[in-house]
């Protein structure tokens, strides 16, 4: 799949913006705080909803505006799919896919499919179970609406649960009240845990090739998800902690505390590893779910790349560039040109971007 267009108004630090992609790849460079992640992450949102850097969507609306556009054409292997999002600062948000304004986000998800690596993904493995959590849900919500629209009714369901737990506490409610709060709970949590492993059980593999070949055969990555709970006994354990979770207020077991075990070979990478290992599987990993949305929609999906080319040494940084060469669209953002991406710029489309305007320096 491949992002034709970009419009943008009053989004971040651009009033009017309007860009024509390349098919294959796109290089946004300039200084610091110029506006280069704010076009990935107004990609990322018409993709996905949501801004991978700000719970708020005001955060995004243009300072002294009170809205922001987008609007975004792509195309697929089944036809044209077109974006259109409006956010007011009273809160009202639009939504358009192809003309037809959605009503649920999950509605949204899979018109554009896109893998945003940035440098917080190097904390992949070293970061808190909830960044690994995430890295599951992203992948799995593009792929799948369902997941996406149960993922939504669980986290609203614990944090409901949650606040009755500790109504429960202040004796402003009963306990019995928590019955119908377990059963959803356990409906929806049980899809979720079996959705990741499931999902889990086909990017280990592919995550495993991938790195095998990034370290010449000489590093195993194994990757399994491991959860809090027992499927099997988990309305049952929500009954056992009753007490417990009154007296803390939250609840103790479910998807929203389960992670995914990193091992090279059978040793724990997270403890053991070094940050070029830890670097390397994270690569691995991003790459296995491009791997894994070709293979669940027949499309790859679009790869943001943001700031990542620094981070990773001169062997990763070409081992990624030929992974997604002439087959997968791609946008990078950096400080500069210089020899970070080799023969790759002499064919890409070069934005420069200077204090929310842009200027092309290449068509490709
Ligand atoms: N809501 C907003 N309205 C106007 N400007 C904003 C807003 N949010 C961020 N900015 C500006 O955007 C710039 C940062 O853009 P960013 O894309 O993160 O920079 P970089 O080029 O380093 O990736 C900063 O100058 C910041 O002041
Ligand atoms: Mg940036």
């Amino acid at each position: 799949m491949q992002v034709q267009e970009i419009s943008l108004n009053n989004f971040r630090n651009y009033k009017n913006l309007q860009v024509l992609f390349n098919p294959t790849t796109n290089i946004i460079i300039g200084k610091n705080a110029q506006g280069k992640t704010n076009i990935i992450e107004s990609i990322y949102y018409a993709a996905t909803g949501k801004s991978h850097r700000s719970n708020y969507d005001n955060d995004l609306i243009k300072w002294e505006e009170n809205y922001f556009s987008i609007s975004l054409t792509a195309v697929r292997r089944t036809g044209k799919v077109k974006i259109e999002i409006i956010v007011r600062s009273d809160g009202k948000k639009i939504v358009k896919v192809n003309g037809q304004v959605i009503k649920k986000l999950s509605e949204l998800i899979g018109t554009v499919n896109a893998v945003l690596f940035s440098p917080e993904d190097i904390m992949l493995v070293k970061g808190s179970p909830s960044v690994r959590r995430r890295f599951l849900d992203i992948e799995i919500s593009q792929t799948s609406p369902f997941y996406c629209y149960s993922l939504a009714n669980y986290n609203r369901t614990l944090s409901q649960r949650n606040n009755l737990l500790k109504s429960i506490r202040e004796k402003k409610e009963g306990a019995d009240l928590l019955e119908i709060w377990d059963q959803q709970l356990v409906e929806y949590g049980t899809y979720i845990i079996r959705k990741r492993n499931e999902v889990m059980e086909k990017i280990k593999n592919i995550a495993r090739d991938i790195h095998k070949t990034i370290t010449e055969g000489k590093e195993e990555l194994n990757l399994l998800y491991k959860s809090s709970i027992n499927e099997n006994i988990f309305l049952e354990k929500l009954k056992e902690n009753r007490k417990m979770e009154i007296m803390k207020g939250i609840t103790m077991v479910g998807p929203h505390r389960d992670d995914i075990v990193i091992k090279l070979g059978e040793t724990d990478l997270k403890s053991y590893g070094s940050q070029g290992q830890h670097r390397t599987a994270a690569l691995s990993m991003k790459l296995s779910e491009i791997e894994f949305m070709k293979i669940e929609t027949g499309d790859y999906p679009i790869l943001l790349l943001d700031d990542v080319m620094s981070e990773l040494d001169s062997g990763r940084r070409k081992f990624l560039m030929e992974s997604v060469k002439g087959k997968i669209q791609t946008f990078i953002t950096s400080t500069g040109i210089e020899d970070v991406f080799g023969k790759l710029q002499e064919r890409s489309k070069i934005i420069e971007v200077k204090k929310g305007s842009i200027n092309i320096l290449q068509e490709g």
